[in-house]
C-alpha cells in the first residue's frame, strides 16, 4: 500500500466508526424521548403532582375504564380503597404484570364481571408507575 491508499483506508474506517456510532446514539435519544414524554406529563410543580398523575392515567386510558374519578365503569372496577389489598411494590408489580394475579378470588370475580381485561403498563418508566401507585394509595 502507498502513503496515499494508506489515508484513504485510515479515513474510510474513522467514517464508518462515527456513522455507526451515530446510529447506535440516534436509537438511544428515541428512547429516552418516550420516557421524557411521561415524565413530562408528571413533572411541572410539586403542588400538581395528583393533577399531573392524574392527567399521565387519563392519557394511559386507566380512566376510560375506571371512570373519570376512579369509581369503577363497566369496563373496570373502582379504585377507591385499593391500599386495602396492596402495598406499593405490588401494585407496582401488579401494573407491570396484571395477568400474573389473575388466579386470585377477587380477580376472578373481576373476570366475570367485566368483559375487559386489566392491560400490562410494562411500557410506563418504573418512577413513574411508583407515582400513579402513590396515588392510587391514596385514593379513599
Ligand atoms: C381496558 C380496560 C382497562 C384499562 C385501560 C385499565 N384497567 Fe385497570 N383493570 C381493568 C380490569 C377489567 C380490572 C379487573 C382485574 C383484571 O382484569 O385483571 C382492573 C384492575 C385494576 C386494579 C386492581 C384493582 C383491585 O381491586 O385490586 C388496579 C390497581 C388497576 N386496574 C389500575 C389501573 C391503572 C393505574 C390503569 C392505567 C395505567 C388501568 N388500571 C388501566 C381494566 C382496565
Amino acid at each position: 500500500m502507498t502513503n496515499a491508499q494508506k489515508w484513504v483506508a485510515a479515513f474510510l474506517v474513522v467514517f464508518l466508526a462515527l456513522f455507526g456510532l451515530s446510529k447506535l446514539t440516534e436509537k438511544d435519544r428515541t428512547v429516552v424521548n418516550e420516557q421524557a414524554v411521561w415524565e413530562n406529563n408528571a413533572t411541572p410543580g410539586e403542588q400538581n403532582i395528583s393533577t399531573d398523575v392524574v392527567s399521565i392515567m387519563n392519557n394511559a386510558k386507566c380512566t376510560s375504564c375506571h371512570g373519570q374519578d376512579f369509581k369503577g365503569s363497566a369496563k373496570g372496577p373502582s379504585l377507591i380503597g385499593v391500599n386495602k389489598y396492596w402495598s406499593r411494590d405490588q401494585l407496582i408489580n401488579y401494573l407491570r404484570n396484571p395477568e400474573s394475579y389473575a388466579n386470585g378470588d377477587r380477580f376472578k370475580k373481576y373476570m366475570e364481571k367485566y368483559k375487559s381485561f386489566m392491560p400490562s403498563f410494562e411500557e410506563i418508566d418504573v418512577k413513574v408507575l411508583g407515582r400513579i401507585a402513590d396515588y392510587l394509595l391514596s385514593l379513599k
